[in-house]
């Protein structure tokens, strides 16, 4: 039989690395004889877009290349699988290109809205009798995932967001005067990302001095207040903010939705630049880290990236021992020494779902977190890889679409 895989939702550093563990597994196995591709995402199934990955990665360093090259080297959608009910036509389509193309497996790379297609999808196969396993790859720097203890992707943009921090610390440090400096983070509702900044504490950093999450308390008033407590110890105060806190006044954001009617989530930043810069009137700067957190592989945690690898191997034994509509999911086991299990979910529990930070590791009335989520943070951003570059830049691999 011949397997499909696709990627889907936001780019991650490491959204490829399962995508090689993928292909790496199915190579090694003698019950796989073609690995194809399916441009972004699923819609590359339905508009008939496979691409054969094994004329495309032919050598081991083509794969390694594959492995650390950031974003989707299939590209992605955001699409919504409609219910049966609403467009039979669909699934048959999908079928029928799956057929055409002898696919037994369809390996779905994404978030919590891919897992609503890689549930949906593995229902109607399971329901119709259809031998077509259907599995989900966790991946997202959001690690809002359900069940899995963390989700590819969330390591290296974590270690990206507090080596970033810890440059922008060091800059803003230089002039002898009161300064703020505001650092959006991305992560929709869920504070993930914004409170890994914080692992910075355990390199002896007092910085980020104020950490806002969408599971804390804000207000505008509070946030004031609690900066010009800062101004009185610090210099230079360092705030992380996640996109994702709510203001009583929403008026600032752009109000755009994607197909999943997710808010377009941007600008809270400059509004509390202007905020301060109107209250409080010391120098001050606003740094929307936008998709460089999602895509820097050059600061890249080698544990994500191993993790992502084995995941996808894991991810093709589970359909080839007859497993469908499951999320592989990772199990930690110690943090000290980190250890983790490979597992799976049932995706009805992951799909659409958002796991937040949890509230018992906020602490300082909202401003920063506890050790535990430290301990939790930390083994996920350890090792680097070492990448390949052609005049001093890193290569990536592309395919022409
Ligand atoms: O879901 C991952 C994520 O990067 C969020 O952190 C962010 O809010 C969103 O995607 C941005 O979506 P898009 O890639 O559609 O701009």
């Amino acid at each position: 039989m011949n397997i499909a895989v696709a990627q889907s939702g936001g780019p991650t550093v490491a959204i490829n690395a399962s995508l090689a563990g993928v292909f790496k597994e199915a190579l090694d196995s003698n019950q796989i004889d073609t690995v194809y591709g399916s441009l972004n995402g699923i819609e590359g199934i339905i508009n008939q877009n496979l691409v054969n990955l094994n004329e495309l990665i032919k050598t081991d360093d083509d794969l390694e290349l594959v492995k650390l090259t950031p974003s989707t080297v299939l590209g992605s959608c955001r699409y919504k699988l409609p219910t049966y009910d609403k467009d039979a036509l669909v699934y048959g389509k999908i079928i029928e290109y799956f057929n055409k193309y002898n696919i037994g497996a369809f390996f779905y790379i994404g978030g919590n809205d891919s897992m609503d297609t890689v549930n949906k999808l593995s229902k109607y196969t399971a329901e119709n009798s259809i031998n077509i396993k259907v599995i989900g790859i966790p991946k997202t720097i959001d690690n809002d995932l359900c069940l899995t203890d963390h989700t590819p992707g969330f390591g290296s943009a974590a270690k990206y967001l507090s080596t970033t921090v810890q440059e922008i610390v060091r800059d803003s440090a230089v002039y002898d005067l009161k300064s703020v400096t505001i650092v959006e983070i991305m992560g929709r509702h869920a504070g993930w990302l914004t409170a890994s900044s914080a692992v910075l504490h355990a390199n002896d950093e007092t910085a980020p001095h104020l950490i806002y999450l969408p599971e804390g308390e804000f207000s505008q008033e509070k946030f004031l207040s609690d900066v010009k407590a800062q101004l009185e110890i610090h210099n230079s105060v360092i705030v992380a903010v996640s996109e994702g806190i709510t203001l009583d006044d929403e008026n600032y954001r752009s109000g755009k939705v994607d197909t999943f009617g997710h808010a377009y989530l941007s600008g809270i930043g400059k509004l509390l630049e202007n905020l301060v810069t109107e209250k409080i009137g010391c120098k001050v700067r606003s740094i929307e880290l936008n998709v460089m957190q999602r895509c820097s592989s050059h600061l890249a945690s080698k544990t994500d990236i191993d993790e992502s690898v084995l995941i996808g191997k894991t991810a093709v034994k589970a359909a080839l021992s007859g497993k469908t509509g499951i999320m592989m999911t990772f199990k930690r086991i110690s943090n000290n020494p980190y250890k983790i299990e490979i597992g799976e979910a049932d995706t009805s529990l992951v799909a659409n779902q958002e796991k937040t930070f949890p509230k018992e590791w906020i602490c300082d009335n909202s401003t920063n977190i506890t050790n535990d989520a430290l301990d939790y943070f930390l083994p996920l951003i350890n090792g680097e890889v070492k990448i390949k570059t052609q005049n001093g830049m890193p290569i990536h691999f592309k395919i022409n679409k």
